[in-house]
This record gives structure tokens, C-alpha cells and sequence, in this order.
């Protein structure tokens, strides 16, 4: 046995991670860049965004460490968030890195699809196993107001690109807005379920800068669910979901269109939480809502081995509460607006 596999084995034996409230952390959500070519305003203030200096971001190569270290620590899943991963340059390249991981089970991204028309192939060749595509509307006026840059036919065709090549089973993510796009959830359903995917409605979390003026936007789950219901005949969906899929599920008995809520604000899943989170900079956060982290750049850069990797795991895994308090009432002061924090 050569000391690189002696050293491997040593680290597939360590505990796995759990966290203090007898939750097991199996699912790495790694933020590849803080930019994005989009300016949602659900994620981001118009000006005035700062981004990380280059080489605050994690190299590649250290960003396949953290996850080698998390596998041996029983991480399955990996998801790839930003800012939007896409603008981040060679991005196949990484995801060909980690697709190689031994123990993973799942390779995902979250994405807003304008680069994937010419990324979908090559990510998919890579070994990216599936994509979530943020799609708020239907609407090119729409989204030109609400990603404040005018997306619309990128997007279209990203999506195009990943029906045609199979990143399948596809997911589309829609912050629901009141006055913005709640008019058109079931159009949104439908086309999610016409790709061959399914729609995710998402109650929009007032964060960051637009946390006390935009609070009357949030759509609680139960009401979108009402209004999907004028046209449609949705009921749960008992086989759909898997273990830590926060999204509740429902499926139209006449289409079988199916769709999901993400009820982060009316009755939050923190319960049943699987997650960790690397930032593009190099730390590990062990929950959206939290401002702690552990900074494992400085390990990284600093010589340490994977053992001080993996405590590095342990202590983020220490830090994570049992869940947050976020209501319509009672919003989230987060130090970072989301578009750093990958959604
Ligand atoms: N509220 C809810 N979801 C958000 N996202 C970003 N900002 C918010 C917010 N304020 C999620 C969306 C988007 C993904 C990148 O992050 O689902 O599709
Ligand atoms: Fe998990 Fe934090 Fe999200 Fe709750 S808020 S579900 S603890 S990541």
C-alpha cells in the first residue's frame, strides 16, 4: 500500500460528523465564487457589492481537499453554489475533480442558466450529475427586473441545453414574490414539468439589505399552494421526496406536473438539516442563517494536514444551532447578503 492510500484509509475511519442536536452532516454546499452576472434583488443590493480579492477564493485544488477530507468524514453530497458557479473560469475542471471523490453519491449545482448553453455539455462530460435553475418568471420584462440585467433569452436557452444533454432529474428553483411574480405560479409549474423537471417555490427570505423593506413580499407556502389550486387539483406527494429534501411535495393529479415549497420562513426544516458550507474564500459555515464559521483557508495555506482539515469539519460541526427563528416578524440580520452565502 503506498503512503497516499495508507493516508486515505486513515481518514475514511474517522467519526463521522454530526453535530450537537444528533444531526448527522452528509451534504457540502461549496460556494465556487461570490460574483455573479445576475443582480436578483431578492439576493442583492443594486450597488455597492464588494467581492472577494481572486486569491481570497479557494484554488481548486483546495477546494477538492475540504471535499476529500468530508468525504472520509461521511459527506455523500456535494453541491455547487456561488454567486453563480458558472462565472467562475475552468469551473468543468473542478467539477471533473470532485466527481473522482471516493464516497460520492451525489454531484449537484445550483445555477442561474444563462452560461449553460455553452456549460451544460461540458459539465455534464465532467461528471456534474444534476442542476437546480433558479427561474423566477416567464418573462423577459420580468426578469429583466428582477435580475436587473436583461437574462432572459440566455437562460431559455441554457435550459434548452439541459434538457438536450440529460442533467437530469431537473429542478427549478422560483422565489416567490408578492406584486413581482406571484401571478404566475402555475405557468411556472407547468413549464418546469414540460422540461421533464419540476418547480420549486421558495418563500422568499427577507436577508441582507432588503431585509425590512421587502418583508410584505414573502408568499407563505400554503397560500401559493391556494393559488396553484384555482387551476390545478395538487395534492402531496407521499413517494417524492428523499431524506433531507426540505421541499415538500405535491403532485397535480390531472398532469402530474409535480412541484416542491421550501417553507424556510412559515414552518423551517432545521430539524431534519443535513448541511455544511464552504465558502468561496475558504470557510466552513455550518448554517446559511448563522454568522460563524471556521476559517480552513488559513489551515489550508498554513501547512496543516488533513487531520486539522477534518477538526476544522468538527469544530464548524460544533458550531451549527438547532435552527433559526426567522418569521415574517423576525428577520435574520446575516452579516453577508446572499449572493455570497450560494442560497
Ligand atoms: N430568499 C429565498 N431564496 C433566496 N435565494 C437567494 N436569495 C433568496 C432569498 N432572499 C435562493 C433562490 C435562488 C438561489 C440561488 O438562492 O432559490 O434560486
Ligand atoms: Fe439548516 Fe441552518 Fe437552514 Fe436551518 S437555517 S435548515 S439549520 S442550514
Amino acid at each position: 500500500m503506498t503512503s497516499i492510500q495508507h493516508h486515505s484509509s486513515s481518514i475514511e475511519m474517522m467519526e463521522p460528523l454530526r453535530d450537537n442536536h444528533r444531526r448527522v452532516i452528509s451534504y457540502l454546499r461549496v460556494s465556487v465564487t461570490d460574483r455573479c452576472n445576475f443582480r436578483c434583488t431578492y439576493c442583492m443590493p443594486a450597488r455597492g457589492v464588494s467581492f472577494v480579492d481572486r486569491d481570497a477564493l479557494l484554488t481548486f485544488e483546495e477546494i477538492e481537499r475540504v471535499a476529500r477530507v468530508g468525504m472520509g468524514l461521511g459527506l455523500t453530497k456535494i453541491r455547487l453554489t456561488g454567486g453563480e458557479p458558472c462565472v467562475r473560469r475552468d469551473l468543468p475542471r473542478l467539477v471533473g475533480m470532485l466527481a473522482s471523490l471516493n464516497g460520492l453519491r451525489e454531484l449537484a449545482m445550483t445555477t442561474n442558466a444563462s452560461r449553460l448553453g455553452e456549460l451544460a455539455e461540458p459539465l455534464k462530460h465532467a461528471g456534474l450529475g444534476r442542476v437546480n435553475i433558479s427561474l423566477d418568471t416567464l418573462r423577459r420584462e420580468r426578469a429583466l427586473k428582477i435580475a436587473r440585467r436583461d437574462v432572459f433569452d440566455d437562460v431559455m436557452r441554457g435550459v434548452e441545453e439541459v434538457v438536450r444533454v440529460g442533467l437530469m432529474p431537473l429542478k427549478f428553483n422560483c422565489v416567490a414574490m408578492r406584486g413581482v411574480n406571484d401571478d404566475e405560479l402555475c405557468e411556472l409549474a407547468l413549464f418546469a414539468h414540460q422540461a421533464g423537471g419540476e418547480m420549486r417555490f421558495i418563500e422568499y427570505m427577507p436577508m441582507g439589505q432588503a431585509r425590512l423593506d421587502e418583508r410584505n413580499k414573502t408568499i407563505t407556502a400554503a397560500e401559493m399552494l391556494a393559488r396553484l389550486r384555482e387551476r390545478f387539483d395538487f395534492v402531496p406527494d407521499t413517494e417524492g421526496s428523499c431524506a433531507g429534501d426540505p421541499a415538500r411535495g405535491y403532485v397535480c393529479r390531472r398532469t402530474a406536473a409535480r412541484v416542491g415549497f421550501i417553507t424556510s420562513m412559515s414552518d423551517h426544516f432545521c430539524g431534519g438539516c443535513n448541511r455544511m458550507r464552504l465558502t468561496a474564500e475558504g470557510a466552513l459555515r455550518p448554517c446559511l442563517h448563522q454568522n460563524a464559521e471556521v476559517d480552513v483557508r488559513s489551515v489550508l495555506r498554513g501547512g496543516g494536514t488533513d487531520d486539522d482539515v477534518a477538526d476544522a469539519f468538527y469544530r464548524a460541526a460544533q458550531l451549527k444551532w438547532a435552527g433559526h427563528h426567522m418569521n415574517a416578524f423576525v428577520p435574520i440580520y446575516s452579516r453577508r447578503e446572499m449572493v455570497s452565502l450560494g442560497g
